[in-house]
């Protein structure tokens, strides 16, 4: 293996992916699922998730360098566009590399009535069910259909929407009503379902988008986790502790001395800090694990180290194993999620902003 600069890294474990990609599988046993590998999988590389993923029936990404990353994987299946294109000479690479593409705008279905093309392109007509971002409204969506449906340059029309609250209270009733009444009568396959909308709702439809389920992290944490929904963490962030502190009573930790200890005890100095990724919002008491024991950090978050409480651990030190998330030895397991929340965000963002400076290895034979 590649000497590490600093004892920081991030594995991606492609059994993870495989597992979780087929818990999605399970909850929707008659669909076709879409490996989401947006934002370079989530931040997991798209050619590190890929073996892990290669089981799904599609990839569904953002742009046509991702597609372009996808196909050099010899992936000879279905690539979906998840924005369309974002300018009239994106067809031309539509049309080179089979990609289906979403069409939301009047200007995409211009864009594709003038494209010369021998192959004509099947694309997911994108509605407006409520979420107000991307689509065509409901009284917009009808005549948007029946114009792509009649030119040359389309073999098939695919219909699709996207969930604002799938993982939260409101949920998707309020859109599937607004979907259905303008959609009922209209062939064509469906893709509605995001994570939240699969285990959740368990919503069937022809083409489910599966993406923060497939990196095992929960879509509507804290109300459930992974071990609710039966998902594992396809990413780990570890490091090691590089030194470590005797604090005495009144002794304060890290810039602004924003933990004070109220008793003696021991403290470790972690080798990941903001500038790896970890959020700088993540204050005194985010768990974390050292040597696979549950622990807690301390103190403001520096640039390139963390502390964590040692007072439970007195076999700790310098060289022993810090598990910022995902798996830690002994079959620990701290969720992406819980850090998240205490940064107050999403596992989403934690996992597509681990640092380029963080190396990053793929397991692939874990049992
Ligand atoms: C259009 C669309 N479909 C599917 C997804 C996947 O959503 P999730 O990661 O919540 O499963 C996203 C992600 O934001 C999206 O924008």
């Amino acid at each position: 293996m590649k000497r590490m600069p600093r004892p920081i890294q991030a594995i991606v474990h492609a059994s993870a992916l495989t597992h979780n990609l087929a818990r999605a599988r399970a909850a929707a046993p008659d669909a076709r699922i879409w490996a989401v590998v947006k934002a370079d999988a989530y931040g997991h590389g798209i050619e590190r998730a890929f073996p892990g993923l290669r089981g799904a029936d599609g990839f569904a990404l953002l742009d046509l360098q991702e597609a372009r990353r996808v196909r050099a994987l010899d992936w000879r299946g279905p690539i979906l566009l998840l924005e369309g294109t974002f300018e009239p000479r994106d067809l031309e690479d539509c049309s080179r590399l089979g990609l289906w593409h979403v069409v939301h705008t009047a200007e995409q279905v211009d864009w594709l009535a003038a494209h010369k093309t021998q192959s004509p392109h099947r694309v997911f007509l994108k509605m407006n069910s409520g979420m107000n971002r991307l689509g065509f409204t409901p009284a917009a969506f009808r005549s948007a259909w029946v114009r792509l449906n009649a030119l040359p340059q389309v073999s098939e029309v695919s219909l699709m929407t996207h969930f604002s609250d799938a993982d939260d209270e409101r949920g998707i009733s309020h859109q599937m009503k607004v979907f259905e009444a303008a959609t009922h009568d209209l062939p064509g396959e469906r893709s509605l379902s995001n994570s939240a909308a699969t285990l959740r709702h368990g919503l069937q439809n022809d083409w489910v988008r599966a993406g923060i389920l497939s990196y095992g992290s929960a879509p509507d944490f804290p109300q459930h986790d992974i071990a609710h929904w039966g998902l594992q963490p396809a990413m780990t962030l570890r490091s090691q502790l590089i030194a470590t502190q005797q604090l005495q009573i009144g002794d304060s930790v890290g810039y602004g001395s924003r933990y004070t200890a109220d008793r003696a005890h021991r403290i470790g100095i972690v080798a990941c800090g903001y500038a790896d990724g970890y959020p700088r919002h993540c204050g005194t008491g985010t768990p974390v694990l050292v040597d696979g024991q549950r622990t807690a950090t301390l103190g403001r978050v520096s640039m390139d180290m963390l502390a964590v409480d040692l007072s439970a651990l007195p076999q700790a030190g310098v060289g022993s194993e810090v598990t910022l998330w995902g798996c830690g030895p002994g079959g620990a397991v701290l969720a992406i999620d819980e850090v998240a929340q205490a940064a107050g965000t999403i596992g989403y963002e934690l996992m597509c902003a681990v640092a380029p400076r963080v190396p990053v290895v793929v397991a692939l034979d874990e049992a």
